[in-house]
């Protein structure tokens, strides 16, 4: 039997991230949870180690890969807010692009050689077609954007010049929660579709804001591809594989492969809560598609990668047991 491995997973308090540490753990492996809690939660680093400390402080990262023998790494860490990214590009980029190098640079000096990155569909900006695939040309519209595909060319470049191996997951509209509610969706400010929508239907907030009606979709409301939290963390366990058979240069969608569109998620989420959602309509914001959904089918072929959790209730009845958790914690909630 092989000896459990460390991998550190950096941002790994954070939604996905935790997520991903459950993964790694049910694995029989140990995720080195290094976060700064800035956006994540103590609560939800609770399937190995958690260092507490910041991508940028070279020192202390550096510190933990010789304290625990780092395998490989899994970076989930980054400022994700698409609006904030554009009145405030230098948070994104320091920390995002910046703070990554910081982190290479560590691994290089560690001898660690396997890196999976949290990068998204926002580096593809608005597509020329839909379903996207992973040879779309990539046009960020926002710095948030611009820093994954900034950190995406570094990684190529480290790759060709120092053999620093990495698979890049562009990942779609990350939703639900863990099927044992174990972690989930648990930011503040929130600006996720399923969790602004559970939120209204329990009363958290008094409604929902839908951002134009008069797109080219079928009921006018945007298109979103909605992938299982769970899902994604299968697809990181997959992709560690191959990183240790030796592979690297890996670029993969992740996505549920199907939309839906805003009007189809609170038809959801009201079949799924027994609840009305309170909903205004409000004018398109800048730089929304119509239809954003990503094709996976490359990560299924080259990773066998089986989303379990593609039906939209399903998604939206894992968010809705993990929220009402959420609101027993914090009553009064983000409202
Ligand atoms: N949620 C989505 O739908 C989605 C879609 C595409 C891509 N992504 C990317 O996936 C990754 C994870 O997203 P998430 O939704 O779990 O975000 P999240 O905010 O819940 O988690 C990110 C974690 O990183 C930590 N972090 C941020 N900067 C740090 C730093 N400098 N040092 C240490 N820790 C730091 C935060 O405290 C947080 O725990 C991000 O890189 C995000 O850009 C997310």
């Amino acid at each position: 039997m092989k000896a459990p491995a460390n991998v550190l997973v950096v941002g790994g308090a954070g939604y996905i991230g935790s997520h991903a540490c459950k993964a790694i753990a049910a694995r029989g492996d140990v995720p080195v949870c290094f976060d700064n809690l800035g956006a994540g939660h103590r609560e939800l680093a609770k399937w190995g180690p958690l260092v507490v400390g910041d991508l940028g402080d070279g020192a202390t990262l550096a510190k933990v890969f010789r304290d625990f023998r780092i395998d490989a790494v899994m970076h989930f860490a980054a400022h994700a807010y698409v609006g904030e990214s554009v009145t405030d590009p230098a948070k994104y980029y320091r920390n995002n692009v910046a703070s990554t190098v910081t982190l290479l640079d560590c691994m290089r000096k560690a001898g660690v050689d396997a890196i999976v990155f949290s990068s998204s569909c926002a580096t593809y900006g608005i597509p020329d077609s839909v379903p996207i695939t992973e040879d779309h040309p990539q046009r960020p519209i926002n710095p948030y954007g611009w820093s994954k595909l900034m950190v995406e060319q570094i990684l190529k470049d480290y790759q060709q010049a120092y053999g620093l191996r990495h698979a890049v997951l562009r990942y779609f509209n990350a939703a639900g929660a863990d099927p044992d509610c174990d972690t989930g969706e648990w930011h503040d400010p929130e600006t996720h579709l399923i969790p602004l929508v559970l939120d209204s239907a329990m009363g958290r907030r008094p409604q929902v804001a839908i951002f134009g009606t008069d797109y080219p979709t079928p009921d006018g409301t945007c298109i979103r591809d909605y992938i299982h939290v769970t899902d994604l963390a299968d697809a990181h366990i997959l992709a560690l594989d191959q990183l240790r058979r030796g592979l690297g240069s890996l670029v993969f969608n992740l996505g549920n492969g199907q939309g839906f569109s805003v009007r189809e998620i609170i038809a959801s989420a009201e079949r799924v809560t027994g609840l009305r959602v309170p909903a205004t309509i409000a004018s398109r914001r800048a730089g929304d598609p119509p239809a954003l959904v990503g094709d996976a089918r490359k990560a299924r072929e080259l990773l066998g990668w089986l989303p379990r959790f593609q039906s939209i209730d399903t998604i939206v009845g894992s968010a809705w047991a993990w929220q009402r958790r959420v609101a027993a914690i914090e009553p009064k909630g983000a409202a």
